[in-house]
């Protein structure tokens, strides 16, 4: 959990097509965002990234499904209309970063949001961040830089959360708080205009509820009532979560011209010496300068014996690993003590946990241990296996032998698994725009695969993961989607199951049946457990392993050194089959 935006969110951007929203959504992905596609009025069907442009965010949802939250990279002219028509399609969070957008559209959004239960940042914010997970907006910036600087809390522990009224203090914030260690759960910049969505106290009980976030961080300044709210908010018991704060602005002289639209001290009203007296007769603790804020913070989390501050060694560390925990007496992985796993969770489901940091349930589980049985071994002429039984005739050892055919699994061996999956997410892509509304979209799959299957006859092209040089029919093409089937995965809507059925369906219809084979199904159902397509050749090499450490022992023990090896003439000698 952490707030308004994790790596699940459904994110879209709006302006994807200008110059920073392009920018920011290259970004974007690259930190995790999962963004799902953009609206630019008139650039319908363009393509940014890969990711299909809409004319409007009502025809985004009708193709995609229901978007969690739309960025809105779009300047302060067009700022209004483009948030009605998010709140119009149902997005209920938008992040609004263009600035000078007018106080009046500003409160006419607000309006909207509210009559749709909708909610929004902004407007003028650089945006929000969940560290380790995702970030809408210009948070961070580049994504290493953004990885280096914000720390995430531990799998299933916790971080402070940071509240800012400043947008580049609120990356600062971020930065020091983590220099003194400290782990972060979410970043708000809530924008510095006079008219805003979420305010400080909105977002402050939004941490409250949190329980990944153990102490709220803010970044306040003069004017306006948030912080004298959050004081209040302190003293009723709503906000019962440490509250570290520092408020800018206390040079500030009657008079002077401060940056943001929102820091105007009427009267007495809004000034940094009530701001102070406020929080702290509220019970938080207020730094007098910005530099005490990361140590204070630290000390606070200190003395609560938190985890959001990292250890000595975490925090020596020169790099860091999220796979496997070791201290004395204890072995984690992905955070899972491993003699707990033993005798309780299978190989398959524990290889599940450490490539995706997720626990499968029994059922996943059971698929992915069929996944690794199905590639277990495709026989003595593979390349993996010829190349380890000629190395291993050299009486080389076990593992140079083993490595060797693990070498040999590249693109176009084990290749055909990542290459399915990607292509079968194209169509998936290609049928979402074509697609009129969520109800046309297995018609518009079927369409999109009979295209492909006219160009592929006419270009004589090869497709990844159909067709099998000796099965006509897999055996364990059906077996694995049974499971599938079993696990939860549907065969039906925009899925790549879906996706290679309606391809298989397509070549039948011209009476060239090339049915999917063992790539093709184990590429369509790692992608549908949603599974990162860099991980599958390595699925394979896990699979493929164990007949591998066979076919070498075999070659050593059987087999004179340095034989010449027939690629093709050979025969089985094994126990009949069942
Ligand atoms: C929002 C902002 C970043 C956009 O800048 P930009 O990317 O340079 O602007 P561009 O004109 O290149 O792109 C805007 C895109 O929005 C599109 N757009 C306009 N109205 C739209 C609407 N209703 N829906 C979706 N897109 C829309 C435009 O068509 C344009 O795309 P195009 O270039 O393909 O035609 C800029 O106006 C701004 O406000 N910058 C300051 C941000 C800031 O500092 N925030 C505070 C941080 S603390």
């Amino acid at each position: 959990m952490a707030i308004l935006i994790d790596h699940n969110t459904r994110v879209i951007v709006q302006g994807i097509t200008g110059r920073e929203g392009q920018a920011r959504t290259r970004l974007m992905l690259d930190y995790g965002t999962n963004v799902i596609g953009g609206v630019t009025p008139g650039k319908g069907g363009a393509s940014v990234l890969g990711l299909p442009v809409f004319n409007s965010c009502k025809d985004a949802a009708a193709s995609l499904g229901p978007i969690d939250l739309s960025v809105l990279f779009v300047p302060a002219a067009g700022i209004k209309e483009a948030a009605l028509d998010a709140i119009d399609a149902g997005v209920k969070l938008l992040v609004l970063v263009a600035d000078r957008v007018p106080v009046w559209d500003a409160m006419e959004i607000a309006k909207a949001a509210a009559a749709k239960g909708a909610k929004f940042v902004g407007p003028n914010t650089l945006g929000i961040a969940s560290p380790g997970r995702a970030v809408a907006g210009m948070i961070g910036g580049r994504a290493e830089s953004a990885r280096e600087w914000f720390k995430p809390p531990l799998p299933g522990g916790t971080g402070v959360g940071i509240i800012s009224r400043s947008g580049g203090m609120s990356s600062s914030t971020a930065y020091y708080c983590g220099q003194a260690g400290v782990r972060i759960s979410s970043i708000v910049h809530i924008g510095g205009d006079a008219v805003l969505g979420l305010r400080i106290p909105d977002v402050a009980a939004l941490f409250q509820d949190d329980p990944q976030t153990d102490a709220i961080v803010v970044f306040g300044e003069i004017g306006g009532s948030q912080e004298e709210e959050l004081a209040e908010l302190i003293t009723s018991g709503k906000v019962t979560k440490p509250v570290i704060a520092y408020i800018g602005g206390k040079a500030a002289t009657s008079g002077t011209r401060f940056s943001h639209a929102g820091a105007i001290i009427e009267g007495n009203r809004g000034t940094h010496a009530g701001k102070v007296a406020a929080l702290r007769g509220a019970g938080a603790t207020v730094v007098d300068a910005f530099g005490e804020l990361p140590q204070a913070v630290a000390g606070v989390l200190r003395s609560n014996g938190s985890r959001s501050l990292m250890t000595d060694a975490e925090r020596r560390a020169v790099w860091t690993t999220g796979v496997t925990r070791i201290e004395p007496n204890s072995v984690a992985v992905r955070g899972h003590d491993i003699a707990g796993l033993m005798g309780q969770t299978s190989f398959g489901a524990t290889v599940y946990l450490i490539l995706t940091g997720k626990l499968p349930d029994d059922k996943v589980g059971r698929l992915m241990d069929a996944i690794l049985v199905s590639s277990i071994d495709h026989g003595a002429t593979p390349p993996s296996c010829l190349a380890a039984r000629t190395v291993a005739s050299t009486g080389a050892s076990l593992s140079a032998s083993v490595a060797a055919g693990i070498m040999s699994i590249n693109r176009h061996h084990g290749g055909a698994i990542e290459d399915a999956a990607r292509y079968l997410g194209t169509l998936l892509a290609k049928a979402r725009t074509a697609a009129t509304s969520p109800g046309a979209f297995s018609a518009a799959l079927d369409a999109v695969a009979t295209d492909e299957v006219t160009r592929i006859k006419s270009s004589g092209d090869r497709i990844s993961g159909f067709g099998h040089r000796i099965h006509t029919k897999d055996p364990r093409t059906a077996r694995l989607f049974e499971l599938a089937a079993v696990a939860g995965l549907s065969d039906q809507g925009a899925t790549h199951i879906a996706a290679a059925r309606a391809v298989e369906r397509a070549f039948a219809a011209i009476g060239r049946p090339l049915p999917i084979n063992v790539d093709g199904a184990l590429g369509a159902i790692l992608a549908d457990l949603g599974m990162d397509p860099r991980v599958f050749n390595g699925i394979f090499m896990i699979a493929r392993t164990p007949g591998l450490v066979a076919h070498v022992v075999e070659e050593q023990t059987r087999e004179k050194p340095m034989r010449r090896i027939d690629p093709v003439n050979h025969a089985y000698d094994g126990p009949s089959g069942k």
